[in-house]
Order: C-alpha cells, then sequence, then structure tokens
C-alpha cells in the first residue's frame, strides 16, 4: 500500500472513532408549529382498566348481572351453626333486573349467616380509611327453622358489612343498620379502618345477618375515598398518575370496546348514564363483562379532571364480529346517537341531551373539537367504511361545522379500504411495533405528504419482544414494557414530535393494566397496578418527560447525527429551546449542540432517564427506572452534552 493511501485511510479511521454527533439548530429560524394537542392518552376496558382499576368500586359484580346463572365473586360463608342458602332471583328485585336472594334458615348473633364478596383481587385495606358502603335490600320471613326467637316476627335484625380477612379472622372495618325494611331501600354506611394497618389485599367484604328470614340484596357498592371525593369517582393514585402526564385529550372509549363483540354490546352510550344501580352493564370485547360504572359521563369528568378534553370516538356500524350496518337508512338511528351524543357532551341545558346531562349533575358544558368515526374500520372488509364514514360526517358537519371528523383509516392501509366520498379533517394511524422496527422508522413522517389530511396516531407501542402483542407468547412476558422498548418509543415521540405541525395528537395504547392473575388480555401496557398499589413503566416516564416539555413552535435544525434521536422545539413565551435526545447505544455518546441564533444563558436543566435495556419497573420494584433531574452548566454554544447509554434526555436550555 502507498504511504500517502496508508496515510489517508488510517485518517478515515480516527475521524470515524472521535466523530462527535453534533445538532446544528437554527434557533432564530421557526419553520413550523408544534401541536399543543400532540400528548393525549388513549383508553378502553381492557385489562381491567376501569373495573377493578380506574373505577373505585370495589365490590365485583355489585348487581348481580355478571353471571345469569351464579352470583359470580359471591360466596355463602360456613359459620357452625347457621344455615343459608343463596341464588340469583328474577322474580323479586328493585330495578326489573336480578336480585341476589339469601335464604337463611338458621341464624343469631353468635352463629350469623354471611354472603362474602371477593372484590377484584381482594378490597385494599388501608389504614385509617374510610370506606362508603351502600346497598339496595329488603327482607322477609321466610325460615322455616330457626335458633333465633326472632323468628316469629319479621325482623331482619341487624345486618352488618365488614371488611375481613381471607380467613375470617380479623375484621379490619364494620358498620351496621339496625334492621332492614320489607320494602327495597337504598342503605348506606360507613366503614372505618384503625390506624397502624399494613396495608392488604387478602381481604373480602361480607353481609351478616343475624336473624332467619330472606333477605334480597339487589345492588352492593363499597367505594374507598375517591379522587377530589368525588362520588362514583376514580382511584385517586392511578388518576393521578395520568394527571401528571399533563395530556391534553382522552380518545374514548375505544378502541375494540367502542365497537363490541357484536352491534348489540357495542358501546352505547345512552345505557352507560343515569344512576349507576340502573345501568346494565354489557359484554366487552376483552373476555369480561363491563359494569358502565364507569360510564359516558365518568369519562367526560375524567377528562375534566386531566384538563384535558375528550376526542370522542362514535360507533359507526361496524363491529368485531365483522358484522356492519348499510349505509343509508340502516344507518341513521346510528348518526342519530352520534349527533345526540354530541349533545350530550356539548349542548346548552336548553337543548335535550344537554338537559339529560345537567340532570346527571354537570350542567356545564364539555369542550369537544375532535370526533372520530368508529375505530379500525380497514376490519371491515366489506367496503362499507366509505359510505357509512361519508353519512356520520355529513350529518356531523351540518349540525357542528367546527368538528373535525377523524377517519379511521389511514396512509397505513389499503388505499382502496380509504374514504373517498368525502374529506376526513384528521386520519388516525395505529402502530403496534418491535422496538427495533421503530428505530429503524423513527423517520416514518419525515416525508408525508402536507397537502393531505392531518394525522392522529391514536394507539402505538413497541413491544421489546420479538412477537406483537396479540401472541399467545405475550401472556408470558411481564405486563409492562422494558427499557429497551422505551428507548424505542422515545426515538419513535421524536419523530412525531419534529412533524407535528402534521401529527395533531397521538396516544399510546393501552394506558393501563390490571397485573393480578387473569386480568390482563394485552401486554405492552403503560401503567400496572394491584389491588394496593401502581406503577409506571420506563415508556411511562419517557412519554410524561416528552408531554410535560414542549414548546409550541419548531425551529430549523441544519444538521443531525444518525446515531441518535432528536427533536427539538421552542417555547415562544419564554424563549425556551427544549431538546429532546435519545441515545439507543450501549454506550455513552458525547453530543455536539451547536445553537446557532440565540443568546443562550449558561445554565439549563436536563431530565434523564437511563438504564439498561432490560432494566424495568413492575409492582415490586416500582421504581427501578425513573428519570433523574439535574442543572446543565455552562451552556454555550457549542457545548458538549454527554448522553449516558441507552438513555432519554429531554434539556431545557434559556435564552437571555
Ligand atoms: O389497544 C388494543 C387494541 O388494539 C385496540 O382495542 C384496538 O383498536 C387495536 O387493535
Amino acid at each position: 500500500m502507498k504511504k500517502p493511501f496508508l496515510t489517508f485511510v488510517l485518517l478515515c479511521a480516527a475521524l470515524v472513532v472521535v466523530a462527535e454527533p453534533i445538532l446544528t439548530i437554527q434557533a432564530d429560524k421557526i419553520v413550523k408549529p408544534a401541536s399543543p394537542m400532540l400528548y393525549g392518552l388513549m383508553t378502553e376496558e381492557i385489562n381491567h382498566s376501569y373495573d377493578g382499576g380506574l373505577y373505585a368500586e370495589l365490590i365485583q359484580n355489585r348487581t348481580f348481572l355478571d353471571d345469569s346463572q351464579t352470583p359470580k365473586c359471591w360466596s355463602l360463608v360456613k359459620n357452625n351453626g347457621a344455615a343459608e342458602t343463596m341464588a340469583l332471583d328474577t322474580g323479586e328485585t328493585f330495578n326489573g333486573k336480578v336480585s341476589l336472594r339469601l335464604d337463611v334458615t338458621s341464624a343469631s348473633k353468635d352463629s350469623p349467616a354471611s354472603v362474602a364478596n371477593e372484590g377484584y383481587w381482594g378490597i385494599p385495606v388501608f389504614p385509617s380509611t374510610r370506606y362508603h358502603a351502600s346497598f339496595y335490600a329488603r327482607f322477609g320471613p321466610g325460615g322455616s327453622s330457626s335458633s333465633s326467637s326472632s323468628s316469629s316476627s319479621p325482623d331482619s335484625g341487624p345486618i352488618t358489612l365488614s371488611i375481613v380477612s381471607d380467613d375470617g379472622a380479623t375484621v379490619y372495618a364494620s358498620a351496621h343498620v339496625s334492621h332492614l325494611s320489607s320494602d327495597w331501600k337504598l342503605y348506606e354506611v360507613t366503614l372505618k379502618t384503625g390506624r397502624g394497618i399494613t396495608p392488604t389485599a387478602k381481604t373480602r367484604f361480607l353481609v351478616t345477618v343475624e336473624n332467619p328470614g330472606t333477605v334480597w340484596l339487589g345492588y352492593v357498592s363499597l367505594f374507598p375515598p375517591t379522587w377530589k371525593n368525588q362520588p362514583n369517582g376514580f382511584r385517586k393514585d392511578l388518576l393521578q398518575m395520568l394527571i401528571d402526564m399533563n395530556p391534553k385529550f382522552l380518545r374514548l372509549p375505544g378502541g375494540n370496546y367502542l365497537e363490541g363483540n357484536t352491534i348489540a354490546d357495542r358501546f352505547d352510550w345512552k345505557k352507560t348514564i343515569g344512576p349507576v344501580m340502573d345501568r346494565p352493564g354489557h359484554d366487552g370485547p376483552w373476555g369480561y363483562r363491563s359494569t358502565d360504572g364507569l360510564g359516558f359521563l365518568e369519562y367526560l369528568r375524567w377528562c375534566e379532571d386531566m384538563n384535558a378534553e375528550p376526542v370522542l370516538a362514535v360507533y359507526a356500524g361496524y363491529s368485531l364480529n365483522h358484522t356492519h350496518v348499510n349505509p343509508g337508512p340502516d344507518l341513521e338511528p346510528y348518526v342519530q346517537d352520534a349527533l345526540d351524543e354530541i349533545e350530550y357532551v356539548t349542548g346548552s341545558t336548553t337543548t335535550k341531551w344537554g338537559a339529560e346531562r345537567a340532570k346527571d349533575g354537570h350542567p356545564k358544558p364539555f369542550p369537544l373539537h375532535y370526533v372520530e368515526i368508529g375505530n379500525e374500520d380497514w376490519f371491515d372488509g366489506s367496503g362499507s367504511y366509505d359510505g357509512r364514514f361519508t353519512q356520520f360526517y355529513k350529518a356531523i358537519k351540518a349540525k357542528y361545522p367546527q368538528i373535525q371528523c377523524i377517519s379511521t383509516i389511514g396512509n397505513d392501509a389499503d388505499a382502496n379500504l380509504r374514504v373517498r366520498s368525502s374529506n376526513p379533517d384528521v386520519l388516525d394511524e395505529h402502530y403496534y411495533r418491535s422496538a427495533r422496527v421503530f428505530l429503524r422508522d423513527a423517520n416514518h413522517f419525515d416525508e408525508y405528504d402536507r397537502n393531505g389530511p392531518r394525522i392522529f396516531v391514536g394507539e402505538w407501542a413497541a413491544h421489546e419482544s420479538t412477537f406483537p402483542p396479540w401472541d399467545r407468547r405475550s401472556a408470558d412476558l411481564p405486563p409492562t414494557p422494558n427499557m429497551k422498548a422505551a428507548l424505542a418509543d422515545a426515538a419513535w415521540m421524536t419523530g412525531m414530535e419534529r412533524n407535528s405541525d402534521l401529527i395533531q395528537m397521538q396516544s399510546y395504547a393501552p394506558l393501563m393494566v390490571n397485573v393480578n392473575p387473569g386480568a390482563r388480555q394485552w401486554r405492552p401496557d403503560l401503567i400496572g397496578y394491584d389491588t394496593l398499589h401502581c406503577y409506571g413503566s420506563p415508556s411511562y416516564y419517557a412519554i410524561k418527560m416528552f408531554a410535560n416539555n414542549l414548546g409550541d413552535q419548531i425551529p430549523a435544525v441544519l444538521s443531525n447525527d444518525s446515531t441518535i434521536y432528536d427533536s427539538v422545539t421552542e417555547d415562544s413565551k419564554t424563549g425556551a429551546i427544549i431538546i429532546k435526545v435519545v441515545n439507543s447505544q450501549t454506550n455513552a455518546q458525547t453530543l455536539k449542540l451547536d445553537i446557532r441564533g440565540a443568546r443562550l444563558k449558561s445554565d439549563g436543566a436536563a431530565v434523564t432517564l437511563a438504564a439498561a435495556p432490560d432494566a424495568t419497573n413492575s409492582i415490586d420494584n416500582p421504581t427501578n427506572v425513573v428519570p433523574v433531574v439535574s442543572k446543565v452548566t455552562d451552556v454555550a454554544s457549542p457545548f458538549g452534552y454527554t448522553l449516558p447509554a441507552n438513555s432519554i434526555v429531554v434539556l431545557t436550555l434559556k435564552s437571555k
């Protein structure tokens, strides 16, 4: 080899070894706006997200509708000396549906008869906590043999409600009503736990009767303290985690949950409002029944609690068993339902459905700018979506011209399936991809057509596994993703944020998972919880970091480096330059930041999430991977900032 050539080769090699990645930003050249609605949440009843999750009700099968044959989740408690049977009774009910009939043939104060409810994987017991119990019941004489002298008089005697340990040995809290009426009546009591109790879920809830006779229970409910003590409210720790994500919208109510397995099992919003004890509930598509205790108004209140607005998905005449309603007259009732639904959200109290909302306890209308028509209608092989979408679109635009209508078929679907007869304002695209693919395709939206509809990435998530979420093998993996997936999620988010002139909104899915055995249908999920505790996955923290640090405009990035994923926004009010970078490499990298057109203050702030790819959080180790906040000093341009291996970093630099 000739000497000059060798020198050249060595020089190139040296350059490759020492070349530091550079991010060059022209801070005073704004090229596009960043969407203020970019970061939001997507929700549906999956993985016991509501019943046994966010919805704070503690009694499972409180209206006895979960199974038409047996009182599921209820059992008789064997007490020596007491004799009782229980059965569902459709002949004697307070609301025309079903009750639990408890026939007590023998009972006394010392040998009472009890029925137990197992709760949702136990009843959470915390010290010094007040629980609100309510139940509909009536009493009738009925026992033939009795050990109690009161058998001759039709008196139930006291009814005790209690939270006890699984073995019955410890009573954590109890309260009673002195006797039951022979007419259906609502009873309410407060149960209080003492101080010094170690939190536990190895518990159940008992209804205990001391006299023979027949007790009918129509509805049995138990709530712990809820978010802001709202009645029929939310679990406090979970809602706080969601609020901390600073979401701007909540896409509701699904997902598959909107569509249902059959048309009859769709999310029929009118059946989910009004008094909770009268709501029929329905079979959800994820293998269990929904109480609809978290019904349509609760969704809207949930948005309000988060200071977010609903992105309302309306049922559009397609269900998961591939049945559809033909566009035209057949579809009209569903279109009307959607118009009524929008009126329930936004109408003044002088409108029919606005008045109904007021009657349900919320006179103030809710904001609404986006309505999604259906969910994943590319599965409808009949090709009816074009007609169905257009029928909804025209009716919604005629009454609410300001509402943006979202089509569920995006650019990622077969072109033949897309809507042609009208012009959707926004397309919803879903991306469930491996971490490898998200890292590879983080620039996916860079070349998207800016003249077409805007994009809502309504569902997305990276899986660290080699198989997708719906593969059976997912059941053997932890419910929430690890750091490898979080790095890919963050890289994917940089791509959406950089393109947020086009990507109006995006939401990870699914949002929540009850990690108790048998509770989940899908992984990975963002937030995990059991009966007592909750935790965020590394991806949760990545999204929280991104959503809480977003400017309103995007400056020109003159050069960046292929080994680092980046997104830069600026806050036009404060002048802050917010730089998000993801280093998915297994070695630290020093990033040279060349920031032109700004006079930078010497100090800034960094939030860093860094961990080995297989590191994760869990119920037992909830804060193994969490962000660390630090100061950045000696900021000047250019300056080098060292990104740890496997890290997601948000730098906020201030300008003078
Ligand atoms: O997020 C889980 C499911 O994935 C949603 O219900 C559905 O829309 C998608 O296929």
